[in-house]
Formats: C-alpha cells, sequence, structure tokens
C-alpha cells in the first residue's frame, strides 16, 4: 500500500508486523507522515488500483440491489415464498425465472448474497491492507450493516404473520421500514469506502486550495436532510400511504395546498412532499456552492450537475407515481433514483470532507503512536 521507504531513526519494518503492530492498538506501522506519500493536505498511502475496483464494484452493486428489492416491494412479491433463508426450500425454486414475482424475491436474495461475499471480501481486505483507520472501520460496519439486513430481510419473511396489538401492520411488515433505511445507510457507507480509495481521493496534488468550511456545512445539512426524507419515505410506503394524498402538485382536487383533512397517512404524504420542496431549495444552494467554490474540483462541478438532474427526474418520477396510480416500473424507478440522489449528494460532501478526514485520521495515528512509544 503505502511508501515503505522508513525514516533513518527507525528501523525497517516488515508490511505484516507494521500492520499487526497498528490492529494492536499502537497504530504504529508507517502511520508518521514521513513514511507516507505526499498527496495533498495529508500523507496518504499509494492508490491500490484492485481494491478500489472491489469497492467501486459494491458500490454500484448496491443499486442492483436496491432496484430489485423497490420493485419487489411495489409488486407485492415480499411474502411470494413463505420460508428463509431457501425460498420454496430451494436455492433454484421451480418457476423462478417464469413466474415475475418469484423472479423479483429470488432474484434480490440471490443478488443479496452476492453482496455480502463483496462485502466479506472488502472488509477482510481492508482489514489486512489499509493503512487508514477509518477505512478499516468502513469496512466492518459495512460487513455488519449487511449481516444486519440479511437477517432482517428473514425475520420480515418468517414473522410476516405475528400481529402486533394496537398496530394494523404485523411485526414482519413492520421490519420493512429498518430493512429500508438501513439500505440507505449501506449505500453511504460503500461510497464513503469507493470515494476514500479512488485514485482522485489519494492522489490530490499538493497545494492545492481546500474546500471552505461553509460548502462542508451545506453538503453535511443536505445528506441529513436527504435521511430524513428517506425515513420518511421509507415509513410512508410501508403504511401504504403512497396515495394517501392522489392528487400532485396540490394536496385536493380544489387545488388547495394543505389537504382537506389528516390522518397519520396523510400526514407522512403531506411529509415527503414538504421535505422535498426543501430539498429543493437545499441541494440547489449547495450545488450553486460548488459551482462558484475555487476550492472544488472539476469532478465535484461535474457532479454537482448531476445531482441537480437527479433532483429534477426524482421529482418528476415522484409526480407520476401519484399519476399512475403507483405504477411498479415508475415507483421502483423514484425509489432507485431516491438513492442514487443520496449517493451522489453524499460522494460529493465526502470530497468536501476528503482532507478534514485524512489530516483527523493521521493526527489519530500520531498520537497513538506516540502514546504506544512513550
Ligand atoms: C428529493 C425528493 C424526493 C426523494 C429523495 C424521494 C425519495 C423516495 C424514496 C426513497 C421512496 C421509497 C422509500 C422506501 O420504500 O424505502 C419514496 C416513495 C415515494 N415518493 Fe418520494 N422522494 C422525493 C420526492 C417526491 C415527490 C415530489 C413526490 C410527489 C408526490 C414523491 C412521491 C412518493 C410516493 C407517492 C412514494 C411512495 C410510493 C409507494 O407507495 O410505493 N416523492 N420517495
Amino acid at each position: 500500500m503505502s511508501d515503505r521507504n522508513p525514516p533513518q531513526t527507525e528501523p525497517p519494518m516488515s508490511k505484516a508486523a507494521s500492520l499487526a503492530s497498528a490492529r494492536k492498538g499502537g497504530e504504529a506501522l508507517s502511520t508518521t507522515a514521513a513514511r507516507r506519500q505526499k498527496n495533498g493536505v495529508c500523507g496518504l498511502p499509494k492508490y491500490n488500483a484492485p481494491l478500489a475496483w472491489v469497492a467501486a464494484l459494491g458500490a454500484a452493486w448496491v443499486f442492483v440491489l436496491v432496484a430489485l428489492g423497490a420493485f419487489t416491494t411495489s409488486i407485492g412479491a415480499g411474502m411470494i415464498f413463505p420460508d428463509w433463508p431457501l425460498s420454496n426450500g430451494s436455492i433454484n425454486p421451480e418457476g423462478w425465472l417464469q413466474n415475475i414475482a418469484m423472479f423479483a424475491e429470488h432474484s434480490h436474495r440471490l443478488s443479496g448474497m452476492v453482496m455480502g461475499l463483496i462485502t466479506i471480501t472488502l472488509a477482510v481486505w481492508l482489514w489486512r491492507s489499509e493503512e487508514r483507520a477509518w477505512l478499516r472501520r468502513a469496512g466492518w460496519a459495512a460487513l455488519a450493516i449487511v449481516i444486519i439486513q440479511g437477517i432482517i430481510g428473514g425475520k420480515r419473511v418468517l414473522l410476516d404473520s405475528l400481529s402486533v396489538p394496537g398496530f394494523e401492520m404485523t411485526y414482519g411488515q413492520m421490519l420493512r421500514i429498518p430493512h429500508g433505511i438501513l439500505a440507505q445507510v449501506y449505500v453511504c457507507l460503500l461510497i464513503a469506502i469507493a470515494a476514500g480509495l479512488s485514485r482522485g481521493w489519494v492522489e490530490r496534488a499538493a497545494g492545492r486550495l481546500p474546500p471552505s468550511a461553509g460548502l462542508r456545512r451545506t453538503g453535511a445539512l443536505c445528506v441529513g436532510l436527504l435521511l430524513v426524507q428517506l425515513t420518511v419515505a421509507a415509513s410512508m410506503r410501508h403504511n401504504f400511504a403512497g396515495l394517501a394524498i392522489p392528487t400532485f402538485p396540490y394536496s385536493t382536487a380544489a387545488n388547495d395546498l394543505l389537504p382537506a383533512s389528516w390522518d397519520y397517512r396523510i400526514a407522512l404524504n403531506f411529509a415527503h412532499r414538504a421535505i422535498a420542496a426543501l430539498l429543493g431549495v437545499a441541494l440547489l444552494w449547495f450545488a450553486a456552492k460548488l459551482w462558484r467554490e475555487r476550492g472544488a474540483t472539476l469532478v465535484m462541478r461535474c457532479g454537482a450537475s448531476l445531482m441537480i438532474a437527479l433532483l429534477v427526474f426524482q421529482i418528476m418520477l415522484g409526480a407520476h407515481v401519484i399519476w399512475q396510480l403507483r405504477e411498479p416500473h415508475v415507483t421502483t424507478g423514484h425509489v432507485v433514483c431516491g438513492a442514487l440522489l443520496l449517493a451522489t449528494t453524499f460522494w460529493l460532501t465526502c470530497l468536501a470532507y476528503r482532507d478534514v478526514i485524512e489530516t483527523a485520521s493521521n493526527a489519530r495515528s500520531e498520537s497513538r503512536k506516540q502514546a504506544h512509544t512513550s
């Protein structure tokens, strides 16, 4: 990974020994800035192309998984198989390639398995070869989430008929909400790992003007707002409240902005629309900052344009979900585009925080090393 030319004052240390030493709590390995290749503000390890590609594969594959999950829910096929982890007692259930409901649910399960394998590879590879502690931790966190997601998904099937006193939804149906929310957190983690390992991140030129604190704060605010929106959206969708307000852009047939009556489904649906309007303003503000900021790279400026294109597309898809009475392909497109919008905004925010993350990580490694040696 890193430049292994040790400073004159220290004896040479093998890669395995230095990593083992780091994991024992000392972070002693080659974390001194002098040992690392100098890139930008912080000294970073060298670009590791194969590992970066596995991370990029994970960050892309997660959208296949999200699309299949969203389509399964949109056509109401979540319970097509009553068992788990096998489907009708098999890994290759009869007729699954002919029946669309079986195909959706079973391919979601299979793609989840592939996602698990990619995440295990990534976590172990990061643990064995990555010097930066934040990336090693992100790898373990991604692995923990993929395991939890598998278990929640399985319990959602197995507990589908377990009713909860006082609630319309069963216990299994309720589990769809944390499953949907955790999926978005998982997307963010994979994006952070892929960004941290990318060539642009580790090889950013020294002496470049860093993004301003204002830009970073705006990005963080937008990511926070998007996570709130996705949480409200998941609660709305799984409470069957997508058409609780059946008109758009107005809330009544008489063109009123506010709904004529209220219950929790209408409130969720209205909150989703109100937050979408807020997000429209917040994301435009973030994009304008990215376009104007001298510390933003060309990639960040292009990313800002992509973010706005996704925002416009997302709102158009949302309108069509209502106008076409939750047509499954449109609804699936809306869920996937929502995840892409979060991923793009989060990625841009990570890029804006790159120097802060790496400087803090370096400083922590240094102080741990000093504590270890003194
Ligand atoms: C930037 C803005 C928006 C984002 C990020 C967003 C995101 C999402 C997501 C992720 C879901 C699915 C949640 C899940 O299943 O876990 C969803 C559902 C939904 N969204 Fe949006 N949305 C936005 C704007 C809108 C707008 C403007 C409308 C128009 C009314 C809309 C209408 C809907 C509807 C009706 C559903 C539920 C679909 C169903 O019942 O299956 N969304 N949204």
